[in-house]
């Protein structure tokens, strides 16, 4: 009787013994009057090796092409010296086949499975079942069951619960447009999909759950990007009676586990924490990437008195910034890189680009008829340049000065190969501002839900100045990508509602509307609570050392929100609008 083996299971202590193996024909090559055909499954391949002696197994084995679906019978034997394959796990051995069946053929697919070629993504989309075969995607797969396995174990074994929130229920605002479902039984009405569990997770703590997680799927609408989806999953948890320190510290925990758990990586801890203005004014950037260093310098004083017409303005205004941002090695490139530098930098949104370079022969800078060389000595002084390495200088109103200079600095990384994709440098980002103003109203908006609380002791800012709140809000960050936020929330009713009307100016019958059901759970006994998500997809990526979320997603979306191999979204019969009560626009 044979024995079942994977395809990446034997070895020479096989040598002898009959196996069953099923799997995938990778290749086939004819060569010296036999025929070798390697087999895939999951966890490996397998040369077997098919003999004229027997000449059914030898003459089926003759039409196997690739992809074809077969179940093979043979001897284990070690592989004659000098054929060995160092690189299989498997290359020690072969099977000599003395049985085959074909289970299922395959036709040609539109790329190679057995290779490592790039192939276009809209492709590999189309046939995911293929892509889905080959190495990186059953890796990246294996690495994200391994990521959530050590999530659940870990918040298991800490008592919380995992419980599922349902798909169809009230709009929440994460700030996203909604999907919505159309109800057949109410026709004109319609459930949104979660843009994440936010109110149901506080209800279930008003419920006295305590300590809950959930893996859970959300949804928004908005446009998608190789961190961003429209369907999504996060890593969700809330608990009572905790405050910042409390959540930031199981959160941390769960990282470290998880990443020594999933990748064998230790993490240093602490994990920094670093303040919003503080990240904004080091890095240009509330996510910033710590794999490098590089830190964004103020060098407005050096310009207070500078005859230099459009850098006056800024150096003296304190809603400005000119940073300096450090290009080692610069000073090495032409006119022509540092034009191209400054098209990026606008590409960014800048106006322009100052540089300066200092080369062995002295500087030179693209306003250097504007500048003397005391000044280009402070600047070089207080940027911490070398000889040798250039300066790029950026001026405007604080939020977009930051914004170029933080973009330039991690183009600066990028060129200079200083974001290694092996790398993990952590960060928790803290003291965000409560709220922001819309640039689309003028008025205010949450910075990131409106359920966040302010910091202990600023509830009397709601009325003087809102905008000068702080929230006990955190961010995980790594390698520059936000992996997840969260929060201490509002357990007051009477503040939660002044919230909403007083700063939002939202009326009452909207409040009542949107979150009455809400603000009911919050008057019968709501804990002190809070808690966080990660972005799944976003961990599993930066775990796999992969580009884009797609690739760490068995059935993705494309840029588009659409699914290209079931080709959704898709028109619908006009019966089943009829059912639910809608009828389409005729398209103009
Ligand atoms: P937030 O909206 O910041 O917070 O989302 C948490 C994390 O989810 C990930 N994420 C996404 N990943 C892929 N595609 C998207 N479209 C997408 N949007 C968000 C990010 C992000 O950091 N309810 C709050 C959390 C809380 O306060 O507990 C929330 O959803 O990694």
């Amino acid at each position: 009787m044979a024995v079942r083996f994977s395809c990446g299971g034997v070895g020479i202590a096989q040598a002898g013994t009959v196996v069953d193996l099923r799997g995938w024909v990778n290749r086939r090559r004819d060569h010296g009057g036999l025929v070798f055909v390697d087999i895939r499954d999951r966890d490996g391949i397998t040369q077997v090796v098919f003999d004229p002696a027997l000449p059914e197994a030898f003459a089926l084995g003759h039409t196997l092409r690739n992809e074809d679906v077969i179940a093979v019978a043979g001897a284990v034997r070690a592989r004659p010296p000098g054929t060995e394959n160092p690189k299989l796990a498997t290359g020690a051995v072969e099977v000599a086949a003395s049985e085959l069946r074909v289970l299922s053929r395959s036709q040609t697919p539109p790329f190679p499975v057995n290779e490592e070629v790039d192939v276009d993504e809209s492709l590999r989309m189309q046939y995911r079942y293929l892509d889905l075969r080959r190495p990186r995607l059953q890796r990246n797969l294996t690495i994200r069951h391994k990521l959530v396995k050590a999530m659940r174990d870990f918040f298991d074994e800490r008592d919380f619960l995992e419980i599922e929130t349902p798909n169809l229920i009230k709009s929440t605002p994460e700030g996203a447009r909604d999907f919505l479902v159309p109800s057949r039984i109410s026709p004109g009405s319609f459930y949104a999909l979660p843009q994440s569990p936010q109110l149901l997770k506080q209800i279930l703590m008003i419920g006295g759950i305590g300590r809950y997680m959930q893996i859970a799927r959300c949804f928004r609408d908005e446009d998608s990007r190789a961190d961003r989806s429209v369907e999504f999953t996060q890593l969700d948890v809330e608990m009572s009676f905790v405050e910042e320190d409390d959540v930031m510290a199981v959160m941390e925990e769960c990282i470290v586990y998880v990443w020594q758990k999933a990748l064998g990586h230790a993490i240093p801890q602490p994990i920094v924490r670093i303040e919003y203005a503080d990240a904004l004014r080091r890095f240009g950037s509330d996510k910033p990437d710590l794999r490098f260093e590089l830190e964004l310098r103020d060098v407005a004083p050096l310009f207070a008195d500078t005859p230099i017409q459009f850098l006056h303005g800024h150096a003296r205004s304190e809603g400005s910034r000119i940073v300096a941002v450090r290009y080692p090695g610069g000073a090495s490139l032409s006119r022509r890189d540092f034009d191209a530098l400054t098209e990026t930098a606008k590409s960014f949104g800048a106006g322009g680009l100052i540089w300066i370079s200092f080369a062995q022969d002295g500087w030179k800078s693209s306003i250097a008829k504007l500048l003397d060389d005391a000044t280009v000595a402070a600047l070089r002084e207080a940027a911490g340049a070398q000889a040798g390495d250039a300066l790029l200088l950026v001026a405007g109103p604080s939020a977009e000065a930051s914004d170029v200079a933080g973009r330039l600095r991690l183009h600066v990384g990028d060129r200079l190969n200083l974001r290694d994709a092996a790398a993990y440098a952590f960060c928790w980002v803290v003291d965000f501002p409560l709220f922001e103003r819309d640039p689309e109203t003028g008025g205010l908006a949450p910075t990131h839900h409106p359920f966040t609380a302010p910091l202990p002791g600023q509830d009397a800012l709601l009325d003087s100045d809102p905008l000068a709140m702080r929230a006990q809000h955190y961010d995980l960050v790594l390698n520059g990508t936000e992996l997840g936020s969260g929060s201490i929330r509002i357990h007051d009713v009477d503040f939660q509602h002044r919230i909403f009307a007083d700063v939002f100016k939202l009326p009452e019958a909207e409040i009542a509307d949107r979150f009455g059901f809400f603000m009911e759970a919050l008057r019968y006994g709501a804990p002190p609570h809070g808690g966080m998500a990660w972005g799944l997809d976003r961990l599993a990526a930066l775990a796999c050392g992969a580009t884009s979320i797609r690739d760490v997603i068995a059935f993705p979306k494309n840029q588009n929100g659409r699914d290209l191999m079931m080709d959704a979204p898709s028109p619908v019969p006009a019966g089943a609008l009829r059912e639910l009560g809608l009828e389409l626009k005729k398209s103009r």
